[in-house]
């Protein structure tokens, strides 16, 4: 198994995205947006009403958070103490799969027996309490097509989770009854949101002059406050759904993962930029440099941090990760080019991202000027991949020139959980 130093080049191109292309796929996502305020059967994007708008602030009381949508549940209990302070007074929290021992996602798994974990977990949350009454809000990061705050249908589920019975259920009507077997009918629950809807409504509850709401994370998303600046409408946060966006040019890699995955077809651009995938394209591309057939050496993205960071002189870490996913040691030019590959899918993920952003910001902006604010963000290649953040700032530049000086991203860390607090707490009131 030789290392193919004269493809290097090619994959390298495969996985490069320079700047008039960028410029356009921001002008498509735009017009995705246009397209979708006016039917969201025209668009690549779901622009999913969330029927909630931004919080005062003020928003007081305790209330249970339950985070569901990635790897791990965790179930919060949160004290809102209104002027954007909070107290987290519990959390529990546990993986929705344990190798060899349980499985809530994977194919063959079922409803019931995922909501009744959730309940399980609520459970313990609430230490066993079967009286005190608890309003309970629900962050549910899957597509979700919603008739008020606290009516959420899934639509499809995204992320590679499979689970039986639960696609065009309403999911809160499922967790009631999960609650009900477990006799913890005193939890209601009474909001569901996204968790981008989460990250916006935790973050402008500290903070003005943010509008805009992104996970980036095992899976891929944005929202923003649509003004409804020419209807009669309130101003309400849009889920977007923008891992659905799909007006993007794919390469080979690309392809073969959809082709691959649990929903061909769905989730075009997540699949190009979200840590549940860029694992994957990362050993295909590193499959074809080693002229292997197979590509499913399962690098994470967190192999791929690992590998991103070394900076050592020996890259030792280069050569423990690859060493161990594909059996072969690479010599020290090998891990140059392994380095730079890791670098370049990353790159592109950052970049396609941040064009989203700014197809966002473009239609916030209308003809005017872009007012001064903040993205708020979530997600672990937000937080850890290294060079991401410094990354949709240089393509903010990039792309917005001097305007760009008005944005900026920030950190909502744990936003998931405040936000399904704060939503409770305006279900309430
Ligand atoms: C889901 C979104 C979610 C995002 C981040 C995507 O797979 O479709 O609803 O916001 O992941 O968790």
């Amino acid at each position: 198994m030789a290392f193919k130093q004269d493809k290097f080049a090619e994959v390298i191109k495969e996985f490069t995205v320079g700047t008039e292309a960028l410029k356009e796929i921001a002008a498509n996502f735009r017009q995705d947006l246009k397209l979708g305020l006016k039917n969201p059967d025209d668009s690549s994007l779901r622009m999913l009403k969330s029927y909630v708008g931004l919080p005062t602030g003020k928003e007081k009381g305790e209330y249970l958070a339950l985070d569901f949508g990635g790897t791990n549940v965790r179930v919060l209990r949160i004290r809102l103490e209104g002027a954007g302070k909070y107290e987290v007074v519990k959390r529990v929290g546990k993986p929705l799969k344990v190798d060899g021992i349980y499985d809530y996602v994977g194919l063959g798994s079922k409803c019931e027996d995922m909501f009744d974990f959730l309940a399980g977990l609520i459970d313990e949350a609430v230490d066993g309490d079967h009286q005190t009454k608890f309003l309970l809000g629900h962050t549910f990061s899957f597509p979700s097509e919603q008739t008020n705050l606290d009516n959420a249908k899934l639509i499809i589920w995204t992320k590679e989770f499979a689970t039986e019975g639960v696609e065009g259920k309403v999911v809160n009507d499922l967790l009631r009854d999960a609650l009900k077997r477990k006799g913890v009918d005193n939890v209601e629950p009474v909001a569901v949101i996204n968790d981008t809807v989460a990250v916006l409504l935790s973050a402008a509850y500290k903070q003005d002059d943010t509008r805009i709401g992104s996970i980036y994370a095992t899976g891929h998303n944005t929202c923003y406050l649509e003004p409804y600046a020419d209807k009669a409408e309130p101003p309400m946060i849009l889920n977007l759904e923008s891992g659905g966006f799909s007006k993007l040019a794919p390469n080979r890699y690309d392809k073969m993962l959809d082709e691959a995955s649990e929903k061909p077809g769905e989730q075009r651009l997540e699949k190009m930029v979200s840590g549940r995938y860029m694992g994957e394209l990362f050993s295909m591309g590193l499959a074809i440099l080693y002229d292997d057939a197979r590509w499913r050496y399962g690098f994470t993205s967190i192999d791929m941090s690992g590998i991103i960071a070394d900076s050592s002189p020996d890259k030792s870490e280069v050569v423990r990760i690859v060493s161990g996913r594909v059996g072969k040691e690479p010599d020290a030019a090998e891990c140059a080019d392994i380095q730079k590959l890791a670098k370049v899918i990353l790159t592109r993920s950052v970049r396609l991202v941040t064009a989203t952003f700014v197809g966002i910001l473009w239609q916030l902006a209308g003809e005017g000027k872009l007012g001064r604010q903040h993205i708020a963000v979530d997600g672990s290649v937000y937080e850890k991949m290294p060079g991401a953040k410094e990354g949709i700032m240089a393509t903010l530049q990039e792309l917005l020139g001097e305007d760009a000086a008005e944005v900026d991203t920030i950190l909502d860390n744990g936003g998931s959980g405040l936000g399904a607090a704060i939503a409770a707490a305006m279900a309430e009131g």
